[in-house]
C-alpha cells in the first residue's frame, strides 16, 4: 500500500449542493475523531507498513481544523513517506492566511487543492460559499509563494456563468493543475430538493471551452475533469483511476487493497459515517472477483487520457479481456470514441465526454464474452 486517503468531515457550512460526507464542528468532536483516527492508523499500519508515495488529506475542509489539531493528525500517522511523496491537503479559501499555511506547509504538506469553484461573486453566492473571489485570488498566490504545488477547483455548468472568463483567471495565477467538475444535482442536497435540474448542452459547451482554453494554456485533459501541466497530474488521483492498491482513514473513507486469496482480486472497503465510526463500526468489505475488479478497471482506467493496458488486465485478472472486448472496442473505435495505442485503449476526447455510454457498451462485451 504506497497511497493513503484520509478523510476529515468537518466544514464550517454545508454547501447546498454537496453530498460528501460533512458536519459541523461540535463540542469535543474533533478530539474524539482525532482519538479514533489515531487508533484506525496504528492498525492499518501493522498490516501496510508503507512507505507512502502519496497522502492525501480530503474532506470536508481539512483546513477548518486548528493548527494544533492538524498537527495532531500529522503525527498520528505513523507512515514513513518517500523522499519525493506527493501530500495534499483541501484547501477551502477564507480558512487560512499565509502564517497557517506556512504551518501546513511544515507539517510536510506539498501541494494544495483549492476549492474555488468560480471566481464570479454572484456565482459563489448560488453555491453558498463563505469566501470571495478576492481571498480565492490571494490564498492561491500565497501558497505558491510558500512554494506548494496549487491545484484549482471550479465547477462548471452554473447558469450565465462565463466559463472562459473562470478558466483565464485560474490560467492569470499560474496554477498547474486544475479540476473543473460540472455542477451535479445529488439527490438529497437543498439544491435538488429546490428542484434545480442540471442542462446538459450548457454542460457540454462548458466541457468544450475548459479543453480549448486549458489546453491552448498548455493544460493537458489527462482525465475527464482534471487538467494539468505534464508532470503536475495527481498522483495520489491517479493510483484511483488506475485502480491501485490505497488505504482509507477516516469516516465514509474508501479504500482498495489487493487480495491474494483464492478467486478474488482485490477488496473494497467503505467505513461507515462518524457516529458509527467513532463507535467502532468496521468497515462494509466487498470482495472483487476478477470480472467484478476488470469492469471497475476498465470504468476508472476510461476516464484517463491514458486509457488502459489490457495486457497488464488480462494478467491481473486471469481474463482473456482482449478477446472479449475485440468486436465492441472495434465499434467504439469506428465511432471515434476510443483508440488504441499498443495494448492500450484509450478514450478519444468525445469517448471522454460520453463515458457513460462507452463504459456500459465495453461492460456489456465483458458480461457476454461471446458477443452473443
Ligand atoms: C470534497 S470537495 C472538498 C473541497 C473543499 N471542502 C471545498 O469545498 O472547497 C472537492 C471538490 O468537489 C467539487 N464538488 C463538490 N460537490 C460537487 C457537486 N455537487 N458538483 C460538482 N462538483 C462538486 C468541488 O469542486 C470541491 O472543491
Ligand atoms: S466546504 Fe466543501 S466539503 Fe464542505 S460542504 Fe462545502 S463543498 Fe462540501
Amino acid at each position: 500500500m504506497r497511497h493513503l486517503y484520509v478523510h476529515v468531515p468537518f466544514c464550517p457550512t454545508i454547501c447546498p449542493y454537496c453530498d460528501f460526507h460533512v458536519v459541523r464542528r461540535g463540542k469535543g468532536l474533533v478530539e474524539s475523531y482525532l482519538d479514533r483516527l489515531e487508533r484506525e492508523a496504528a492498525e492499518l499500519h501493522q498490516k501496510y507498513p508503507g512507505p507512502l508515495e502519496t497522502l492525501y488529506i480530503g474532506g470536508g475542509t481539512p483546513s477548518y481544523l486548528r493548527d494544533a489539531e492538524l498537527e495532531r493528525l500529522f503525527a498520528i500517522l505513523p507512515w514513513r513517506l518517500t523522499a519525493e511523496a506527493e501530500v495534499t491537503l483541501e484547501v477551502n479559501p477564507g480558512t487560512v492566511n499565509s502564517a497557517r499555511l506556512a504551518h501546513i506547509r511544515d507539517l510536510g504538506v506539498n501541494r494544495v487543492s483549492l476549492g474555488v469553484q468560480s471566481f464570479a461573486e454572484r456565482l459563489l453566492r448560488f453555491l453558498g460559499r463563505r469566501h470571495s473571489a478576492a481571498v480565492a485570488f490571494r490564498t492561491v498566490s500565497e501558497a505558491q509563494e510558500l512554494g506548494f504545488s496549487v491545484s484549482l477547483d471550479l465547477i462548471l455548468g452554473l447558469p450565465d456563468q462565463d466559463v472562459r472568463r473562470e478558466l483565464k483567471n485560474a490560467l492569470a495565477l499560474g496554477v498547474s493543475h486544475v479540476s473543473a467538475y460540472t455542477l451535479q444535482i445529488e439527490p438529497g442536497t437543498p439544491f435538488a430538493v429546490a428542484g434545480l435540474e442540471p442542462d446538459p448542452d450548457r454542460e457540454a459547451e462548458h466541457f468544450q471551452v475548459a479543453r480549448d482554453v486549458l489546453g491552448d494554456a498548455g493544460l493537458v485533459r489527462y482525465e475527464v475533469s482534471n487538467y494539468a501541466r505534464p508532470g503536475a497530474e495527481s498522483r495520489h488521483n491517479l493510483a484511483y483511476w488506475r485502480l491501485r492498491e490505497w488505504g482509507g482513514l477516516g469516516p465514509s473513507a474508501a479504500a482498495h487493497l489487493f487480495a491474494g486469496a483464492a478467486g478474488i482480486v482485490s477488496r473494497r472497503f467503505s467505513n461507515p459515517p462518524l457516529p458509527r465510526w467513532l463507535a467502532g463500526e468496521p468497515p462494509q468489505v466487498v470482495a472483487l472477483i476478477p470480472l467484478e475488479f476488470a469492469k471497475e478497471a476498465l470504468m476508472m482506467g476510461l476516464r484517463l487520457r491514458e486509457g488502459v493496458d489490457l495486457a497488464a488486465l488480462a494478467q491481473k485478472s486471469g481474463l482473456e479481456i482482449q478477446k472479449a472486448l475485440a468486436s465492441t472496442a472495434r465499434e467504439l473505435l469506428e465511432e471515434g470514441l476510443l483508440a488504441r495505442a499498443g495494448e492500450r485503449l484509450v478514450p478519444s476526447d468525445t469517448g471522454m465526454d460520453q463515458l457513460h455510454r462507452v463504459v456500459l457498451k465495453i461492460w456489456g462485451a465483458l458480461e457476454t464474452p461471446s458477443g452473443a
